[in-house]
């Protein structure tokens, strides 16, 4: 069993793995949008977080964040396929979820494509519901789920 990984800001020097797991893992079939210089300028704009799990300096994972004013939007979330199902991806989303509410945000939403059932599972798995779909959201021809989450519901604000 590996050891849990390190979640901190990810940094200029991985915004290329980052961007090509979007691609692999995420956008797979539907182009490559998510690409280097786009992952840099999320890194370079104070309304999104760029975190990365980190198994002693190697990546393995990432999770793109956009805060809005009362809300904010998991934009990307991806684990490295041989390190899938112990916990990192647990470990980015509660790293996530902290620091909403540490920005007084109570509500995060996110869209998955219809057709990944591990990413809706996991989803669920956090809590997360699935609140509408956006019929042919993605390549005009598939749908999007879009999931919502009340962290306030769940969350007990200490002072
Ligand atoms: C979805 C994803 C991020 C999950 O990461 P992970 O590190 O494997 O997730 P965790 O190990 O923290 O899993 C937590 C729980 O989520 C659920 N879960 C995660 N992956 C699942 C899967 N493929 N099928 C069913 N349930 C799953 C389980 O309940 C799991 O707990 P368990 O392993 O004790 O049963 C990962 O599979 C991934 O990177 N997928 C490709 C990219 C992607 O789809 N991203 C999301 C859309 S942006």
């Amino acid at each position: 069993m590996n050891a849990p990984p390190q979640i901190r800001l990810a940094t200029g020097r991985d915004a290329l793995r980052i961007a090509e797991m979007s691609r692999d893992f995420i956008e797979l079939g539907l182009g490559w949008r998510w690409n280097r210089n786009r992952v840099l300028r999320c890194m370079h704009d104070p309304t999104y977080n760029v975190i990365g799990a980190y198994d002693g300096g190697r990546l393995v994972g990432f999770a793109i964040m956009e805060y809005r004013l009362h809300e904010a939007h998991i934009v990307l979330l991806a684990v490295e396929t041989s390190r899938r199902r112990q916990g990192v991806g647990a470990a980015l989303i509660n790293w996530l979820e902290t620091s909403a509410l540490v920005a007084g945000i109570g509500v995060i939403y996110l869209e998955a494509r219809a057709g990944n059932a591990g990413a809706r599972m996991f989803y669920r798995s956090h809590g997360y519901l699935e609140v509408r779909v956006r019929p042919r959201r993605y390549a005009g021809r598939e749908d999007g789920i879009f999931f919502g989450k009340d962290l306030w519901l769940t969350s007990r604000v200490t002072h």
